[in-house]
């Protein structure tokens, strides 16, 4: 594409799972719209999330649960046009899976079919399984994703750190395996220990990637937050990268600093007439009152 800067080539499940092998990790983020996919394409990103965290993150809800299949499927299609030469997962909205296996692969079908995802992500272990599987044997992949689930963080108490007592631990362990086994080709693991991270990537032949779970197979973190996008709460596990609000607020103060005061626009920012200006007093006069 014309301006943007060369990337590498398009990954895809084989190269997730030869990484895995050889011990080399995937960077990822979550991107909503077209410039963003465009610099995470650029900066050469292995893969992106269009995540559900849109509805917080670029909507302004308060939590994931308000968002639709038509929130996503629009966003993806704009991240898609950003970066059509990067692996881009579609996240499944709340109630987009939840009812039936039909349900849900219809729904994943259409992440596929309307917006070009490679793949689709959805959250839940031994209670999807058999979603996972619908999906997957539709010929469609899918990532899972345990631990903390923001669309049911109303039954785990709030957006809290899970698996860190051996009861809750064996819960996840059994989900993470039952997510294999239904046939995902990639696990998610949000806020858990590292000590439970590391023992699920060991044991499990899927790649596993964290998002605040500590060292695996990859890490995930939401642009928002990396960016300092995003200004209602950062989670603890967040790296700060940048504190891009700060830029923009810098930028919108100035410029309105600038508009008030005159200084903007100057000569350098209007298009100049190409008749002469005795042409154009002509004109003006023949419109005076
Ligand atoms: O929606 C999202 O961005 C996610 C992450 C929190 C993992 O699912």
């Amino acid at each position: 594409m014309k301006g943007r800067v060369q990337t590498v080539k398009k990954k895809n499940v084989l190269d997730f799972r030869r990484m895995k092998k050889e011990g080399e990790q995937v960077a990822w983020v979550t991107a909503y719209d077209f410039p963003m996919a465009s610099f995470a394409e650029q900066a050469g990103m292995d893969m992106i999330l269009v995540g559900d965290s849109l509805g917080m993150v670029v909507l302004g809800y308060d939590s994931t649960i308000p968002v639709t299949m038509e929130d996503c499927i629009s966003h993806c299609q704009a991240v898609r046009r950003g970066a059509p030469n990067t692996w881009v997962i579609g996240d499944m909205p709340f109630m987009s899976y939840q009812k039936t296996d039909e349900q849900a692969v219809e729904n994943a079908g259409r992440f596929l079919k309307e917006a070009g995802m490679d793949c689709v992500k959805l959250e839940g272990g031994r209670r999807v399984a058999s979603r996972i599987k619908a999906i997957t044997d539709a010929g469609i992949l899918v990532m899972g994703h345990i631990g903390l689930t923001p669309q049911s963080s109303g039954q785990l108490g709030g957006f809290k750190a899970q698996g860190r007592d051996v009861s809750s631990a064996r819960e996840l362990i059994k989900d993470a395996l039952a997510v294999q086994e239904a046939g995902a080709f990639a696990i998610l693991l949000e806020a858990v220990p590292p000590e439970l991270t590391a023992f699920i990537a060991k044991r499990l032949e899927i790649p596993v990637y964290s998002i605040g779970a500590g060292p695996c197979d990859g890490q995930l973190l939401i642009c928002g937050d990396m960016l300092g996008l995003f200004q209602a709460f950062t989670p603890k596990f967040v790296k700060k990268y940048a504190n891009v609000a700060e830029i923009e607020i810098d930028a919108f103060r100035q410029y309105i600093k600038e508009v008030k005061s005159g200084e903007f626009p100057s000569d350098d920012h209007v298009y100049h007439i190409i008749d002469s200006i005795e042409q154009f007093n002509d004109l003006f006069k023949e419109f005076e009152k």
